[in-house]
């Protein structure tokens, strides 16, 4: 019932998908131009309808980050999380990147030890 496949959201999903989780959505024009960056990305299927989401951005060899992990909220807990991250993960190894990061809340971590990933003591820094 529930598949992960390769392939970017539309815009239009997008925003849907990150509306459906109390995120920003930003304008059309940025999401297009976000969108046809991405490195890899993988959307989660119920039937017909796109309910998941997860990309990679980066340099798409030495440096990747994974960005927009979204599970529409009446489909979670399904496993389409750990499956996305899984295979973009597999993705990453089969590319030879040597750092897949991404920032989550504190409540996520164990979500993401569970699939591998470890925090690191250095301080996260941003401007704007
Ligand atoms: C975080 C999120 C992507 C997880 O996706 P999901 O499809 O619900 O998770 P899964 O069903 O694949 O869960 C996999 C495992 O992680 C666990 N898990 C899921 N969410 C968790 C959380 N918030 N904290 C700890 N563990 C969690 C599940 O219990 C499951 O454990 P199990 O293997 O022992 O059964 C989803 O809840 C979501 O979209 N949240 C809102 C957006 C968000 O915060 N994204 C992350 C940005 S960094």
């Amino acid at each position: 019932m529930y598949d992960v496949r390769d392939g970017c959201p539309s815009a239009q999903e997008y925003r849907r998908l990150r509306a459906s989780v109390g995120w920003s959505q930003p304008p059309m024009p940025a999401c297009r131009t976000a969108l046809a960056s991405t490195i890899a990305a993988v959307i989660g299927n119920y039937r017909t309808e796109t309910v998941a989401m997860a990309r990679l951005v980066g340099d798409a060899t030495l440096y990747l980050l994974l960005v927009d992990v979204v599970v529409a909220p009446e489909h979670q807990g399904t496993g389409l999380g750990r499956r996305m991250v899984w295979r973009l993960h597999d993705w990453a190894s089969q590319n030879g990147t040597r750092n897949t990061l991404l920032v989550a809340g504190d409540d996520l971590v164990p979500f993401y030890r569970n699939l591998g990933f470890h925090t690191e003591p250095n301080t996260r820094m941003m401007r704007g």
